[in-house]
C-alpha cells in the first residue's frame, strides 16, 4: 500500500502520525511510504531519519495527500487539507467528529474512509488509541501544578515533597481513572500527600491494593470534596462521563475554602471542565487566576511533550496501521473488531451511530 505522514498543521500540533521506526516496519513489509518533509522535525524526528529506513520525502502536504492511499496522521484534517482528500484514500487518525460538523460533511462529501482513533474498541470497552494520551496529560497535570505552585509563577510556593521538618504539599485528585491516577503517581513520587476521589467502588478498590503509601482513597461527594479543599494546595479534575459534559465538582463559592495561591489543573477541560470556574486555555498563556486560586485548563496538554506523545501515540496506533496497510481496511476491519469500531465514515456515510445521532444524520451499516 502506499502509506502517506503528513505534517501536522493545526495550531501549536507538534506531534507526527508516524515515527522513522513505524515508516520502517511498513517498508520492510514491501509498502511505500511518503513523509512529508520537516513533518517529524518538532517530535525530534528530521528528514534523514526517515529517509535511512526507506520513505521518500515530499515537499508539500498536497504531493503527499496525492500520493497516498492511507494517511496516517494525528489530529483531524482542517479545512486548507479537505480539498486533498479523495474518494476511496482512507485516513486513521483522531477525528471527534461528533463536536464538529463542518468536518463531518467535509469528510461526507470527500467519499474517503475516515477510522478514528478516538472510536478504536476493545472487547473490554476500553479506548486503547485514547489511554496513550491520558497517560501523558496526568503526568503532565501534576508537573504542570507543581510548578505553578512556584511563587514566581503566581502560586502560594510550597514545595510538593517538603523537606525535613516541613510538611510536604496536599494534592487532591478528583477522578482516579487513567489521567487521575498517573497525576496521583507522579504526585506520590514527588513525596506530596495524596488523595484520590473517585464515585467507583470497584475503582478505588483497585487503587488502595496497588497506591504507594502517600496516596489514600476517599469516595467522591460534594460534601468529602469541600472537607479537604481548606488543606489541599494543588487539585487535579480528571473525571469522565463517557459521552457527556463534565459535573462541575468545584463550585465558584467553593474557592473561598482555599488558601490563596492554590492550584486548580482542570484535565477535564476538553470536555467542558469539572471546575464552575475553569474555560480553556494553551501553552503559550496556560494560567489565569479567579478568587486568587490559579487556574490551568489547557485543553491538549499532551502537545507539550510531543517528542514523548509522539512515541506513546505511535507505539499505540502502529500495529493498527500495519493491519490496514497490509490487508486493506475491508478485510483489517473484517478481521479486527476493535478497528472496525474505529470506523466512522465511509463512502459519504456515516457508519458510527454516535456521530450520526450528534447531528440528527442516517447511520448506514456496513
Ligand atoms: N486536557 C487534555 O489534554 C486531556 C488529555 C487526555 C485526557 N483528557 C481528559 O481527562 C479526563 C479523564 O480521562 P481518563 O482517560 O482518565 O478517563 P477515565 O474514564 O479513565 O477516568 C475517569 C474517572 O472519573 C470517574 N468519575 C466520574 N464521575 C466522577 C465524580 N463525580 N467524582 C469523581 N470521579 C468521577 C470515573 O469513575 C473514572 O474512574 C477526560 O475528560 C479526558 O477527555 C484531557
Amino acid at each position: 500500500m502506499i502509506v502517506g505522514i503528513p505534517k501536522e498543521i493545526k495550531n501549536n500540533e507538534n506531534r507526527v502520525g508516524m515515527t522513522p521506526a513505524g515508516v520502517n516496519e511498513l517498508v520492510r513489509r514491501g509498502h511505500t511510504v511518503y513523509v512529508q518533509k520537516d513533518a517529524g522535525a518538532n517530535s525530534g524526528f528530521p528528514d534523514e531519519h526517515y529517509e535511512r529506513v526507506g520513505a521518500h520525502i515530499l515537499p508539500t502536504i498536497a504531493d503527499v495527500y496525492a500520493k497516498a492511499e492511507m494517511i496516517v496522521k494525528v489530529k483531524e484534517p482542517i479545512e486548507p487539507e479537505y480539498p486533498l482528500i479523495r474518494k476511496g484514500q482512507l485516513l486513521f487518525t483522531y477525528f471527534h467528529f461528533a463536536c464538529d460538523r463542518k468536518l463531518t460533511d467535509a469528510m461526507l462529501a470527500s467519499g474517503a474512509t475516515c477510522l478514528a482513533y478516538e472510536t478504536v474498541e476493545l472487547k473490554d470497552h476500553s479506548l486503547p488509541l485514547l489511554i496513550p494520551m491520558s497517560e501523558v496529560a496526568g503526568r503532565m497535570a501534576t508537573q504542570e501544578g507543581a510548578r505553578f505552585l512556584e511563587r514566581p509563577q503566581g502560586g502560594k510556593g510550597k514545595l510538593m515533597g517538603g523537606v525535613p521538618g516541613v510538611k510536604p504539599a496536599k494534592v487532591l485528585v478528583i477522578g482516579g481513572g487513567v489521567v487521575g491516577y498517573a497525576a496521583a503517581c507522579v504526585a506520590a513520587g514527588m513525596g506530596a500527600d495524596v488523595t484520590i476521589t473517585d464515585l467507583s467502588l470497584a475503582r478505588l478498590r483497585y487503587i488502595d491494593e496497588v497506591r504507594p503509601a502517600n496516596i489514600k482513597t476517599l469516595y467522591s461527594s460534594e460534601f468529602n470534596i469541600r472537607a479537604e479543599l481548606p488543606t489541599t494546595d494543588l487539585v487535579i479534575g480528571a473525571v469522565l462521563i463517557p459521552g457527556a459534559k463534565a459535573p462541575h465538582l468545584i463550585t465558584r463559592d467553593m474557592l473561598g475554602l482555599m488558601e490563596k495561591g492554590s492550584v486548580l489543573v482542570d484535565v477535564a477541560i476538553d470536555q467542558g471542565g469539572c471546575f464552575e470556574t475553569s474555560h480553556p486555555t494553551t501553552h503559550s498563556d496556560p494560567v489565569y487566576e479567579v478568587d486568587g486560586i490559579l487556574h490551568y485548563c489547557v485543553a491538549n496538554i499532551p502537545g507539550a511533550v510531543s517528542s514523548t506523545s509522539t512515541l506513546v501515540l505511535t507505539n499505540a496506533t502502529l500495529p493498527y496501521a500495519i493491519k490496514l496497510a497490509d490487508k486493506g481496511w475491508e478485510k483489517a476491519c473484517a478481521e479486527d473488531e476493535a478497528l472496525y469500531k474505529g470506523l466512522n465514515v465511509v463512502d459519504g456515510k456515516i457508519v458510527y451511530p454516535a456521530v450520526a445521532e450528534a447531528f440528527g444524520l442516517p447511520c448506514e451499516k456496513i
